[in-house]
């Protein structure tokens, strides 16, 4: 009988050894604990032992069945274990890694401050419209007092189709089409894209935005339209704004002026930004000409009105301190996700 286990140990041993995964050890297990294993065998056999000897082999037997039976057993959790290993191993990661960021979409920083000056604009009871950007001459010069030779058309450089059609030169294309559609009183701001034909660089490129603002009523007078600029530009820099006026010329309003704010980044003790002047333009604005509120049919003796204009990208590089115009549409992340 001693004979018998020890060669069952050994065979089952040498099986064991080699077995490298949890089926084969199954395997393993019924060929050797199975019915018609050898140990079923010993147990069958019993009958041919003495009935003195036979506690003894029979303790001998079920000592061996629960030995290979906790080998098998043993064998299949390290198994386990290295296979865990293995797979937690290859699905390590390293908590100490900064987040991913996930990229944000957001709106252009133009369309940004655009949003922010419409705000102000409807508080101060402005509606907002929208001009064409494919413009006939009529609405781009003729009906803002240009006539075809004047020569304050040359002041702008034209993409023309034709000799009728063009890309608008300015926002100001808006202002007749206003007074020939709205009902009066007319206080409308009218954001959009102008084009001109101008080399691009760091200060001006060949498009660009624009915001009109036009005011028609009775009695609308020059003081309104300093009060609504000083308002404006106060409410947009977020604080008081001190502001000059300077006399300036433009075909369709008179008078005419240009409008500065007093430089932010020197607090108009004269810098490079604002040429050491302390000042820096964001406007030009007057009181509509009686000839363009006729091409709106609209009577000059009875109603006066104002318009103005002022660039955005200009208005947004001086809040950010941009100093390259071409920033604005190069679609660099980079510039873009300070926004
Ligand atoms: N349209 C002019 C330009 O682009 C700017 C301008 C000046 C608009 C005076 C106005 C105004 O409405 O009153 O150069």
């Amino acid at each position: 009988m001693d004979e018998a286990i020890k060669r069952i140990k050994k065979d089952f041993n040498s099986q064991l050894e080699i077995a490298s995964s949890s089926s084969e050890i199954d395997q393993i297990k019924v060929r050797f604990l199975g019915k018609k294993g050898p140990i079923q065998d010993l147990m069958r056999s019993l009958k041919d032992v003495s009935r003195e000897e036979r506690p003894k082999v029979g303790k001998m037997i079920n000592d061996l069945k629960e030995e290979l039976s906790h080998s098998c057993q043993h064998t299949f959790d390290a198994l386990l274990h290295k296979e865990e290993k293995i797979k937690l191993e290859s699905q390590k990661m390293d908590v100490t890694l900064p987040g991913r960021k996930r990229f944000l979409g957001r709106p252009h920083p133009i369309t940004q401050i655009v949003t922010d000056i419409l705000a102000i604009f409807k508080e101060m009871g402005f509606s907002i419209q929208y001009g064409p950007n494919i413009e006939s001459d009529f609405y781009n010069f003729e009906s803002l007092n240009f006539p075809e030779d004047h020569p304050a058309r040359d002041m702008q450089d034209t993409f023309y189709f034709s000799k009728e059609m063009l890309l608008r030169t300015h926002t100001s294309n808006i202002q007749v089409r206003l007074m020939e559609k709205e009902d009066l009183p007319i206080r409308v701001a009218c954001p959009g894209k102008a084009f001109r034909n101008e080399n691009i660089s760091a200060r001006s490129h060949v498009f660009f935005h624009q915001i009109e603002g036009v005011y028609i009523d009775k009695g609308v007078s020059f003081g309104d339209l300093l009060a609504t600029l000083k308002a404006f530009f106060s409410k947009i820099f977020k604080r008081e704004i001190k502001m000059r006026f300077r006399a300036s010329y433009f075909p369709f309003v008179e008078p005419g002026l240009e409008a500065d704010i007093e430089c932010l980044v020197c607090s108009a003790k004269g810098c490079k930004i604002c040429k050491e002047t302390g000042w820096l333009e964001v406007a030009g604005a007057g009181m509509i000409h009686p000839n363009v509120l006729k091409a709106g049919k609209i009577d000059p003796e009875e109603y006066s009105g104002f318009a103005w204009c002022f660039g955005i990208e200009r208005l947004q590089m001086l809040l950010h301190n941009i100093k390259d115009i071409r920033l604005f549409t190069e679609n660099d992340q980079r510039f873009l996700s300070q926004f």
